[in-house]
């Protein structure tokens, strides 16, 4: 595992990025799984700066969605989809059809859920980038959830819809049920880029990279996989015990 500490918020927005822009050179078809909340803002504008200053091309790129809502409309602007649209793909070289994610409207989202685990796992995702939750979530995989477990409906617990309350109205608008990618699911990618930023992220990340494997820790589940780097500013960094020097 390579960890790398990043100053601030906006130097580890621009290592990330860096480190996806090597996935995409790399691939004559690269598949990125991608991650929403306020930790890949600063990922995707990067990105996007780069593809308008003409040094990047997202030609020939697929991208999978982690997770998403359960009976959002396709264009609410906090549906998952629609965060990737505005947030990168309505600016950069990816058309609608080259982003793929779970209907949360489905009518089965059961089946749903499954058809997705198997479009994924078909995929063979390069390099799947994940954020984690005040309570060590990865994707919507909460405390206790069992690694094996493939692509599901998730009830959200208390804590994380109180966490992403404020990207809506109320706490009573945000969703209770989402469609997420597994923790075995996210795990058959070829590389994981976990990222953490602010003060509130040290303890998870702590956990997760130095506390035991535990499905008490969903995202400490990174240290079963072979090919994983950890981008953290200073203050998601600061409990850990490890030296390591910034990157
Ligand atoms: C989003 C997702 C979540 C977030 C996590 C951190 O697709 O799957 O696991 O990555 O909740 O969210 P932020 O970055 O908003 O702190």
């Amino acid at each position: 595992m390579q960890v790398f500490i990043a100053k601030d918020a906006a130097a580890a927005a621009v290592k990330a990025a860096d480190i996806v822009e090597g996935v995409v050179r790399s691939r004559l078809r690269p598949r990125i799984g991608m991650a929403t909340g306020s930790t890949m803002v600063g990922i995707y504008r990067s990105l996007v700066d780069r593809y308008q200053a003409g040094a990047l091309s997202f030609s020939g790129t697929s991208v999978y969605l982690l997770d998403e809502y359960v009976g959002l409309e396709p264009r609410h602007p906090q549906a998952f989809r629609n965060v990737i649209r505005t947030g990168l793909a309505d600016h950069v070289d990816l058309g609608d059809d080259a982003v793929f994610g779970p209907d949360g409207r489905a009518p089965d989202l059961e089946a749903e859920a499954w058809r997705y685990d198997q479009l994924v796992t078909k995929a063979r995702i390069d390099i799947q980038l994940l954020g984690i939750g005040s309570n060590g979530h990865i994707a919507f995989n909460e405390p206790g959830t069992p690694f094996d477990e493939p692509s599901s409906v998730v009830a959200l617990c208390e804590q994380t819809r109180s966490d992403n309350a404020r990207f809506f109205d109320s706490i009573d608008d945000v969703p209770s049920l989402a469609i997420t990618q597994g923790i075995g699911t996210i795990l058959q990618a070829k590389k994981i880029l976990l990222v953490a930023l602010g003060k509130h992220k040290a303890r998870p990340i702590r956990d997760a990279l130095e506390g035991p494997v535990s499905v008490e820790t969903p995202a400490s589940a990174v240290q079963l996989h072979a090919d994983v780097s950890v981008v953290v500013d200073r203050e998601a960094a600061s409990l850990l015990s490890t030296a390591r020097p910034e990157g």
